[in-house]
């Protein structure tokens, strides 16, 4: 040790009571935090890590604990970081303020105020990163906790909407059957197609629900269906809809196209994208139109459905498919989200691509014939 290390330390033994004293008085430190009986205990650790750096070059490792410990306190008495980090640059400047004042000459006190405040920022930089990294490991479990507990109350939502709808199936199914038998009756009696067509609609949004909650009724039964004639069969039953939104809808499917398929399944998929296709576009003023395309390609048939709507963000085209994912109102968030669903179970694709002049829905099938 040399000779101003050795006058230095003794300066500052001298002095410990006074340096502690002055730097409780003015350090900051609220009522309710369970560790403030450890401010001078602490203090005198700095203290003491402080004059043994004048001794022997400081172990980083044992800082870094000391560094730890601290911010692990202050996470668990809940206070304000600011606090801390106030009360360790009040210790830095008290005792750079006692070592100026040791009379030792200010040539040998340079590399000792450089070692200090090397000491004193590896400190802070130590405490206030296992400080955050803690915080936001708290923050982290939190979000977990409530994504958890969202995801549980979804479920029992979910269940209780497809225990509702099955209720919902077997008498609506009835009132359609009596519907198209007092039309087979009385052909004259007024507004029974209004009425059995607006029945169909909400039986086609109650097999939506069912898909989701994975309960449907429908069978699995796949059979030999000529692309064109379902569209022809669902351009009609939407025709209602194409009307009202002002929509020129134009087909370019070949006659000979035929799909393997579960009929009812596909329909609610082309369904649901002509469907949407018709909300988007009552964005636009005029010259409202849809295209459906349909080919062959290799193994595959590729049916496409393109409107000149208002353009998809770039962001969203993926989360499109997934589940509530809706912009509408009066949306569920559920129709794109069955339709990818059904199209995989069918060995297809679907995707969506978009910009301000089209939006265009493609989908793959497996070419069986
Ligand atoms: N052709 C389209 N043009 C522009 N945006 C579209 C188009 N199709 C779908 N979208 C966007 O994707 C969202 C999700 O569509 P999806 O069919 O899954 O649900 P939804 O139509 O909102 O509600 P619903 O469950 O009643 O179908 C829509 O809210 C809309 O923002
Ligand atoms: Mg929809």
């Amino acid at each position: 040790m040399n000779q101003a290390a050795a006058e230095l330390i003794y300066y500052l033994e001298s002095n410990l009571s006074f340096f502690l004293k002055s730097w409780k008085e003015k350090s900051v430190m609220s009522e309710d935090d369970v560790h403030k009986d450890k401010l001078v205990l602490n203090g005198l650790s700095m203290f003491e890590l402080i004059k043994n750096s004048l001794i022997t070059p400081i172990d980083e490792e044992k800082l870094k604990t000391f560094a730890c410990k601290l911010a692990e306190e202050r996470v668990e008495a809940n206070i304000n970081i600011g606090e801390f980090v106030y009360n360790v640059n009040l210790g830095r400047s008290e005792i750079l303020k006692y070592i100026y004042r040791s009379g030792i000459d200010h040539d040998k006190l340079e590399p000792i105020f450089e070692e200090v405040n090397r000491i004193f920022d590896l400190f802070s930089y130590h405490a206030v990163s296992k400080y955050t990294e803690m915080k936001e490991k708290q923050l982290q479990d939190k979000i977990h906790y409530i994504d958890q507990s969202h995801q549980e109350r979804l479920t029992i939502l979910g269940q209780m909407a497809s225990t509702f709808v099955h209720e919902f199936r077997n008498p609506l199914t009835a009132v359609i059957g009596f519907v198209k038998l007092i039309g087979n009756d009385n052909p004259d009696v007024k507004y029974l197609d209004i009425i059995s067509h607006e029945l169909n609609q909400l039986n086609y949004k109650i097999s939506q629900f069912l898909h989701v909650s994975k309960k449907e009724l429908i069978d699995n039964q796949q059979e030999e269906v000529s692309l064109h004639s379902m569209f022809t069969e669902i351009t009609e039953f939407i025709y209602a809809s194409i009307l009202d939104g002002d929509v020129n809808v134009s087909t370019d499917i070949a006659d000979d196209i035929s799909i393997t398929v579960n009929e009812d399944e596909i329909r609610q998929v082309l369904l649901n994208i002509l469907m949407n296709s018709i909300d988007a576009l009552r964005q636009r003023e005029t010259d409202r139109s849809i295209t459906i395309k349909g080919h062959r390609c290799d193994k595959e048939i590729v049916v496409s459905i393109s409107n000149n709507g208002p353009a998809i963000p770039k962001e969203s085209l993926d989360t499109i498919f997934e589940p509530f994912y809706t912009t509408k109102e009066f949306g569920t968030g559920i129709g794109l989200f069955v339709c990818k669903k059904i199209i995989e179970k069918h060995g297809g694709t679907i995707s969506c691509s978009s910009d301000s002049y089209l939006t265009e829905f493609k989908i793959t099938l497996p070419n069986n014939h």
